[in-house]
């Protein structure tokens, strides 16, 4: 019979149960941290001068094997993509009001908080937006490169982020060959 005391012959077991019991406490006590009350202020752009963006992109993204479809993220809606009203026809009627306010949400959505810094930052950096590296070919994308820096797609999407929106530039897109 060993001459140890009893508690210490006991050590190695209770430490060991010691850290079962702490694999098991610790994730609840971290997953039960998140503040659901918690806010989140951004700041976007501005939604009343979209629309002559929302008509740049229907363009260059919004086909119906491309953006004009449910299944993309960054779905669109209006002229010749799809209608958020099917009555209205792919050609029928122009791009309505409650459209241009669908592709809005679409563009926000995508990475708001990223969206909110570019906006507060004047539009600078813009291609820290998976959108803009997406249409500029800077990132894999299966619809290729859509716009070119500078071009007219380009810097009416880029206007729109700086707060000083181009739509000349915007209205020219449409009416590319
Ligand atoms: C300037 C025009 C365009 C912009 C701004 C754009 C932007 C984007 C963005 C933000 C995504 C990721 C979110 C998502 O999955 O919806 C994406 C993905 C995608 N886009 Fe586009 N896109 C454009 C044009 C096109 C075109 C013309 C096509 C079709 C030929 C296309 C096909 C796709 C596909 C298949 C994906 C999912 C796979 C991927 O990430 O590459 N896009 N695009």
């Amino acid at each position: 019979m060993s001459s140890r005391p009893r508690a210490l012959r006991a050590l190695p077991f209770t430490l060991g149960l010691l850290a079962v019991g702490l694999a098991f406490v610790a994730p609840v006590a971290g997953c039960s941290s998140a503040n659901d009350t918690a806010q989140t202020t951004l700041t976007l752009p501005d939604q009343t001068t979209y629309a002559p963006v929302a008509g740049a992109l229907l363009y260059r993204c919004g086909s119906l094997d491309c953006h004009g479809t449910v299944w993309r993220n960054f779905r669109l809606y209006g002229y010749d993509s799809q209608r958020l009203d099917a009555d209205a026809g792919v050609d029928g009627v122009p791009t309505t009001d409650a459209e241009v306010a669908a592709d809005f949400e679409a563009f926000v959505g995508l990475e708001p908080e990223i969206l909110s810094a570019v906006v507060l930052d004047h539009g600078a950096d813009p291609d820290r937006l998976t959108l803009i590296r997406k249409a500029r070919g800077l990132e894999d994308h299966k619809g290729g490169q859509r716009m070119t820096v500078g071009d007219d797609a380009d810097l009416c999407v880029t206007g729109w982020l700086a707060g000083t929106p181009n739509d000349a530039a915007c209205l020219r897109v449409p009416t590319e060959p």
